[in-house]
């Protein structure tokens, strides 16, 4: 378990970090979310011993690490740029920190090769020059070297940002796959949403330094949702069930949902469903006008939802008690998986 205990991190005058509390399980994938020079990499190198703390302390597994050197806490890094010797072939550097700790050779032989069995490095490639490796393979040599000296907590700068999207996803799985097979914590950074709701069993979510939001990836997501993506309809079961009984076959009632508030449709009661949208029938309880569009406020059964209408004369246009119909694409409902962990708590 690692905790940052009120843990104040200054780069001379500039404080990067003002004032973090956070704790961290046994066996996490925890990421740290956020944009550019918010700060992950520095509360990263922290826990590393590459920065000291101003004030407060680190801990693992309740032991004050705050002033232990870094080669002395038994974590592993694996970094964006994977920062590899060039000059040493894959297998070289794979044994690099077994060979600085001195471990005799049968020992180095047969470490290095379980790991790269585990991260799908052959013989072959054991045997290149690094620079004869693609991107992904370069990573995987990074995970493999940080992984080889059997780190207590693996810590992940980035580490899928410099590969193009077909391989980061690739990656992603693997990584995921490997950090749940080897049960090791692992504390990884990313400016990626995708990225950290897919991966993570929690997420920080960090802005200038501090943390705005800290939750599984389902309670991050319905910030996510509100904050970023603007006005939403968060519908309830009930509303997310009628819409599955007129036809939507990607919607799970059971989880919550949510619908842009310009994704939803109105049309007079009576009139024929346009394909690929479905109709759930309403009231118009409200109606008010904002420049350029009208929002209508809808009362479906017991539950309201909103309707954003632009007035460019294309749009028909009701008024508060006209029964309508909301059209919507069902693809256009957004849910968000329960995560393993979850499933498991429940
Ligand atoms: N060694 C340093 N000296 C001075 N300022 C730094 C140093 N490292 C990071 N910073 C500053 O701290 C802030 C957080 O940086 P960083 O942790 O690298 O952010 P992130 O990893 O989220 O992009 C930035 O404003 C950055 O300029
Ligand atoms: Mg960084």
């Amino acid at each position: 378990m690692i905790t940052y205990d009120n843990v104040e991190i200054r780069f001379g005058d500039f404080v990067a970090v003002p004032n973090l509390n956070l704790t961290i399980e046994k066996g996490e994938f925890f990421t740290l979310l956020g944009p550019s020079g918010c700060g992950k990499t520095t509360i990263l190198r922290a826990l590393a011993g590459f920065v000291t703390p101003s004030k407060g302390r680190i801990l693992i597994d309740g032991k004050d690490v705050t002033k232990v050197a870094s080669d002395k806490r038994n974590i592993g890094m694996v970094f964006q740029n994977y920062a590899l010797f060039p000059s040493l072939t894959v297998k070289e550097n794979i044994a690099f920190g077994l060979k600085v700790a001195k471990k005799d050779k049968a020992e180095i032989e047969e470490r290095v090769a379980n790991i790269a069995k585990e991260v799908e490095l052959n013989q072959k490639q054991l045997a290149r020059g690094i620079s004869e490796l693609s991107g992904g393979q370069q990573q995987r040599v990074a995970i493999a070297r940080a992984m080889v000296m059997r780190p207590k907590i693996l810590l992940l700068d980035e580490p899928l940002s410099n590969l193009d999207a077909k391989l980061r996803h690739q990656m992603r799985i693997q990584l995921k796959e490997m950090q749940t097979h080897f049960g090791i914590t692992s504390v990884y950074v990313t400016h990626d949403q995708d990225e950290a709701l897919a991966m993570s069993d929690r997420i920080a979510v960090l802005n200038a330094g501090h943390m705005e939001q800290c939750g599984t990836p389902r309670e991050v997501s319905t910030e996510f949702v509100c904050n970023f993506l603007g006005d939403v309809n968060r519908l309830e079961p009930r509303v997310s069930q009628r819409m599955v009984d007129a036809g939507a076959t990607n919607i799970d009632p059971t989880l919550p949902s949510y619908l842009r508030i310009e994704k939803v449709r109105l049309a007079a009661k009576g009139e024929p469903t346009p394909p690929g949208l479905i109709a759930v029938e309403g009231v118009v309880a409200g109606k008010s006008y904002h420049g350029i569009n009208y929002t209508y406020e809808l009362k479906l059964g017991q539950t309201t939802m909103k309707s954003v209408v632009p007035e460019d004369g294309m749009a028909r246009h009701f008024e508060p008690g006209d029964p309508v119909v909301v059209l919507t694409n069902p693809e256009n409902v957004l849910q968000y998986p329960e995560t393993q962990n979850e499933k498991a708590a429940a």
